[in-house]
């Protein structure tokens, strides 16, 4: 679509560190290379869906120096804002995709750059073939979950955190002869716990897609003890269940709910379990603000200038990927529905357990090897 010259970019679903890099390529590359205009929607799918609508022209001098840098998402997002399905003030739902479908026409854009995970990635693909707009999709969540991309926007920041969170609990660990326990995100899939696990030293690693017993744990942090090691470090992340399989999540009232509290949960099990007073941190979204790091700036900025060269061939209905060193590009429809959870056999499972780290027992690991919307990877 070399000849057309209005392109629209949004962020949608949870931010992250390194959505600004992405948006800041998407803006020079369209602009430099081919001098298009580039307007960014406020605030996700909400933008195109108030009247007036809510959007900016960007230009390069947005631009000044310290928004490569930046956290969050300087458009706004939203995770709440499902067109087909959207919250009425009086608890009820409306189909309001059509308001999507016109303020995308009123606002004269010919396509759309859409950066967000696999449930926003479904739900604007579906728009957009609803109102026949051109769409390229940009991979984002510190999960890490979207499938057929090795890195996500916003992944290795959090891991980082997480990483730094495990080199500040040591040493006071050490200093109290305690077990620190961390509760890390990432919904469904383990990749922040597995992978912040091994690089912070943990003991014992926990993620969904492993299950694992208390007495498993026990029996690690005596050997930690016994071995002559007067601390330990557990990582666990959110989306693990209790040892029975009772998910652990907060409700609030409206019926909301998100993952929350197995770190407590594990904490008041081990306290009377083990010899050492247990304490529990729980990262939460701390996860997904601060600077990006090298590699989300990297990998947004590859993204970005690739989802517009894929406009620009004409290549629409894709989504940019990272795979062996580089950006490449898939079907949206190849990714959306698809859950890309740690492989149990794979090779950081191993690592892991190479450097002594309890993560459950793998050979139990089937449910997740059998679904049929699950791929596993790391
Ligand atoms: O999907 C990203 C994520 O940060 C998850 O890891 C976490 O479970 C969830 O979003 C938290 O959502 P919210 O920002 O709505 O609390």
């Amino acid at each position: 679509m070399a000849d057309k010259k209005r392109i629209g970019i949004l962020t949608s679903g949870g931010d992250c560190a390194g959505l600004n890099a992405a948006i800041r390529a998407v803006v020079h590359r369209a602009i430099r290379t081919y001098g298009w205009e580039v307007y960014g929607i406020r605030d996700g799918s909400l933008g195109l869906m108030r009247r007036p609508l809510e959007f900016e022209k960007l230009d390069l001098r947005l631009f000044t120096g310290n928004i490569l840098r930046m956290g969050g998402t300087i458009l706004g997002t939203t995770n709440k804002g499902d067109p087909f399905a959207f919250p009425m003030p009086d608890g009820t739902r409306k189909d309001m995709s059509q308001d999507f479908v016109d303020g995308v026409k009123e606002l004269g854009l010919d396509a759309l750059i859409v950066i967000g995970g696999d449930g926003s990635m479904r739900i604007l693909r579906q728009l957009c073939q609803r109102g026949g707009i051109q769409m390229v999709g940009i991979p984002k969540t510190i999960d890490n979950d979207v499938h057929l991309t090795e890195y996500s926007i916003g992944f290795t920041t959090a891991v980082n955190v997480a990483v730094e969170a495990l080199d500040r609990l040591q040493p006071t660990a050490a200093s109290h002869h305690r077990v620190m326990i961390l509760e890390v995100m990432g919904r469904d899939a383990g990749h922040i716990a597995l992978n912040s696990g091994i690089a912070g030293g943990a003991d014992v690693v926990l993620i969904p897609e492993i299950p694992y017993t208390l007495d498993g744990i026990v029996k690690k942090l005596n050997e930690v003890r016994d071995e002559g090691r007067n601390h330990a470090l557990v990582v666990v992340a959110e989306g693990v269940k209790t040892e029975d399989g009772q998910k652990v999540t907060l409700t609030w009232k409206g019926g909301e709910s998100r993952y929350g509290g197995i770190g407590h949960w594990l904490s008041d099990r081990l306290a009377t379990l083990v010899q050492a007073e247990t304490r529990v941190t729980v990262l939460g979204h701390v996860q997904r603000g601060g600077m990006p790091s090298m590699r989300d700036r990297l990998i947004g900025s590859a993204f970005g200038v690739h989802a517009v060269d894929l406009l620009a061939a004409g290549k629409v209905d894709r989504m940019v990927a990272w795979q062996n060193r580089g950006v490449v590009d898939v079907p949206i429809d190849d990714v959306v529905g698809v859950y890309r959870c740690v492989d149990p056999d794979g090779p950081l499972v191993t690592t892991a357990e190479g450097v002594g780290i309890y993560v459950g027992d793998r050979q139990a690991a089937q449910s997740h090897r059998q679904r049929p919307d699950v791929k596993v990877g790391e």
